[in-house]
């Protein structure tokens, strides 16, 4: 097993497919988001919570961020319903979790509360713009949240990449089966271009293993689909990366784009896959210019020595540098930005849209063709 213990000593179990829900009859229908978090409540992932957040620990995750108990936690985990929906709803009483017609989990409801949506906003998101997409999905979401312990009772099929699906549990068990005791979480919800890769292979160098986990569950829709960007992530460790020392595998959660915030939340979550070290980049998690490029890695300044065992690894921005002829950062290139190939996420997705190589200074040839594959798919099933 790892050697890192989860986030709070405890690795929470909440997966039981014989659980009994035949004589539960109110029902609560998730929308994907509940259902991506509800599901990684039950594997783990966000040990310690053991179910959507009651009113004490919502409101101090978002004023303080930390559970009541003062364990760091820095994103409410909360299952909006509607007001009408709440009026039937009675504290101690179990519920079936729905989506799409199937039940997927069971809630024991402890509290229903009204939050505070523009407070959770401007502390989360530090923004109450609802232009930022984080912002207008809280809004968006039903205002009555329901609180209580979970159990999941059914996993979320993922079609053809059900195969990278593996649960903390698991990875804990993979990591110490490959014999690595440092292990390095990303997050991504991107191709992986060189800056990427630049910042993995400069973190592989002092440890044993990357832990490549791509975040799969609900993201902006301009973003590039998750089935698009794991064909890119297959043929990059195939070409360029030696294949004992990555493990590629997703992240079923959300994408809040809260930046800083869900920058320490990722680290927890790696924390509990079993990483001991998570790499923090320019505008972790960012969205727009809603945040500094150095914003989420000084937020774990505010983080107490033992307030979480993992280790960020903060990199600067990375790029391709023509004069040095390598890729490097503010911290390795003496050279002027005239010298550097920078592109914004927005401006390579007009590029493969529009059928254009990115340079192979900026993205690997087999992935660039990947992805323009894809986004042609992708156009052509729009149109049909
Ligand atoms: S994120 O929303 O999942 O953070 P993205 O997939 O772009 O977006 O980033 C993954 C990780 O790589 C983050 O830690 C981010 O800070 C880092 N990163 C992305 N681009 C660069 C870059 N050019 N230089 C340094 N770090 C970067």
């Amino acid at each position: 097993m790892s050697h890192i213990a989860p986030h709070g000593g405890t690795l929470i179990q909440l997966f039981d497919p014989e659980y009994d829900d035949s004589n539960i009859s109110k029902e609560i229908e998730l929308d994907s988001f509940a259902l991506s978090d509800l599901e990684l409540i039950g594997i783990g992932g966000f040990s310690p919570l053991t179910g959507f957040l009651g009113k004490e620990d919502y409101e101090s995750v978002v004023r303080h961020m930390r559970l009541a108990d003062g364990t760091v936690w820095s994103i409410p985990i909360t299952l909006p319903v509607t007001a009408e929906k709440a009026q039937e709803l009675v504290v101690g009483e179990q519920v079936k979790l729905v989506f799409n017609g199937e039940g997927y989990g069971v809630i024991k409801i402890s509290e229903l509360f009204e939050p505070n949506k523009i407070e959770e906003a401007l502390h989360v998101y530090r923004t109450d713009d609802k232009a930022h997409p984080g912002v207008s999905k809280l809004f968006e979401r039903p205002h009555v949240y329901v609180a209580g312990e979970i159990i999941l009772t059914r996993r979320v099929k993922r079609g053809r990449f059900q195969s990278y699906h593996r649960d903390p549990k698991e990875t804990r068990g993979k990591f110490t089966e490959l014999g690595w005791k440092k292990i390095v979480g990303f997050q991504t919800r991107n191709p992986v271009h060189r800056a990427h890769e630049y910042i993995q292979k400069a973190a592989l160098e002092i440890v044993d293993g990357l832990f490549l986990n791509p975040l799969v569950g609900d993201t902006k829709s301009d973003d590039i689909p998750a089935d698009v960007r794991m064909e890119s992530y297959e043929v990059l460790l195939q070409h360029y990366y030696p294949k004992d020392r990555v493990f590629l595998s997703v992240f079923p959660a959300a994408m809040r784009y809260a930046g800083p915030r869900e920058a320490i939340f990722h680290a927890i979550v790696r924390q509990n896959y079993g990483c001991t070290h998570f790499i923090v980049g320019r505008d972790h998690a960012g969205v727009g210019d809603y945040y500094g490029t150095y914003d989420a890695q000084l937020i774990f300044n505010e983080i107490p020595e033992d307030g979480l065992q993992i280790t960020p690894l903060f990199f600067e921005h990375s790029f391709y540098c023509q004069a040095c002829g390598n890729m490097a950062s503010t911290k390795t290139c003496p050279h002027d930005k005239e010298h550097h190939v920078i592109l914004s996420g927005t401006k390579v997705r007009k590029m493969l849209a529009n059928g254009e190589l990115p340079p192979a200074e900026f993205s690997r040839k087999e992935v660039v063709e990947v992805l323009i594959k894809g986004m042609s798919v992708q156009a052509e099933s729009i149109q049909s």
